[in-house]
């Protein structure tokens, strides 16, 4: 894939991020969710790839775009597999929390795992404890690893884990293990990517979320040298069923980086919505401006740009809120400066 394919990615998140973000704290996240999918929808139109969805915002009949199997792109190699996840923390958003990113991962045809719309059984770290990490293995042992791994002690780790009924047993056994524990409302894909800076804070992701949104996370490990780890949790005859179309017929199998994310071509993009650790969310600066802040990552290169991006709101229509909240203004991706870690 060219490296400008990256770039042209971002554009596509940064839009999305802009087209929701108006919708913060007014508890609507379907409208939250459609204006952050119409707007990363429009992008793509623009950007230089033949691709397809593979992850998307469901099934053809499910949903009206971003679909399974939809095309994306001008039509013009590189063939690509296409990851969205047009407002990752749908929840975060309509109430104004922490890490709702808009994020979309793109990689050569045939390299993403399909992932079915279920859950997920996950554990996920940085490059510094990559490697170290098993799925199997108890929560005790992980923690050992990492802390090993992180030249901590165990007490001083700190797992990530979705505030959840169905995480208590592991939430015990992780405190009587004796680590730190960060529990998050929603927006496991931040807290997967979150492990690989350790200024964020959190070194270990554990516990069940999303099956999607486990491969956009193993997409912005394996550009980062981390690992994420899971195991597909279909609770019925026809979740099985599409694991059986996706090519998994052993459910119970632990997927690897390389089950998840193919070879070593990825291109990974998110761009923040709220505030996170790592991300900072839009925000409107006066009637005509806006800023957004992404991450963009290859993994051929290791390259890691964070981009901070100024929009002039005068160039180009973004939809509006509900006519309940006032008028919309009009926006559009205007000024990119780029500080990037590293040269493609
Ligand atoms: P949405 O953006 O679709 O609301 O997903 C948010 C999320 O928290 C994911 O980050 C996570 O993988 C999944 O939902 C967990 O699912 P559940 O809320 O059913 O526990």
């Amino acid at each position: 894939m060219e490296r400008e394919l990256a770039l042209e990615i971002v554009r596509v998140t940064e839009m999305a991020a802009l087209n929701c973000a108006r919708w913060m704290g007014r508890g609507r996240k379907m409208e939250a969710d459609d204006a952050a999918t119409t707007g990363m929808r429009r992008m793509f139109d623009t950007v230089q790839m033949d691709g397809t969805v593979v992850i998307g915002e469901g099934e053809m009949d499910e949903a009206p775009m971003l679909y399974i199997g939809e095309r994306l792109g001008t039509g013009v190699p590189p063939k690509v597999d296409v990851a969205v996840d047009p407002l990752e923390g749908t929840n975060i958003l309509a109430k104004g929390l922490w890490n709702a990113m808009s994020v979309v991962a793109v990689a050569p045809a045939g390299t993403l795992l399909h992932a079915p719309d279920m859950y997920m059984e996950k554990i996920a770290v940085g490059p510094r404890a990559a490697g170290r990490i098993d799925l199997d293995a108890p929560v005790e042992e992980n923690l050992r690893a990492v802390a090993d791994a992180l030249d901590k002690d165990v007490t001083d780790v700190v797992a990530v884990i979705l505030d959840r009924p169905r995480h208590a047993a592991l939430i015990e056994r992780v405190r009587q293990a004796g680590a730190r524990i960060k529990l998050i409302s929603d927006g496991d894909v931040a807290a997967a990517l979150n492990t690989a800076f350790e200024d964020t804070g959190v070194d270990i992701l554990f516990g069940i979320g999303g099956a999607p949104e486990g491969v956009l996370a193993a997409a912005a490990l394996k550009c980062l040298g981390g690992e994420l780890q899971g195991r597909l949790m279909p609770e019925d005859d026809e979740q099985r069923r599409r694991c059986a179309a996706m090519g998994i017929t052993d459910t119970r199998r632990v997927l690897r980086m390389e089950d998840l994310v193919r070879g070593d071509d990825a291109i990974f993009a998110a761009t923040g919505v709220t505030d996170g650790e790592l991300l900072r969310g839009v925000r409107f600066i006066g009637k005509s401006r806006a800023k957004t802040h992404s991450i963009v990552m290859r993994s051929k290169t290791g390259t890691v740009r964070f981009i901070e991006a100024v929009h002039d709101l005068s160039r180009k229509p973004l939809p509006g809120l509900s006519a309940e909240f006032g008028a919309a203004a009009s926006a559009g991706p205007a000024v990119h400066s780029i500080g990037s870690s590293g040269e493609t």
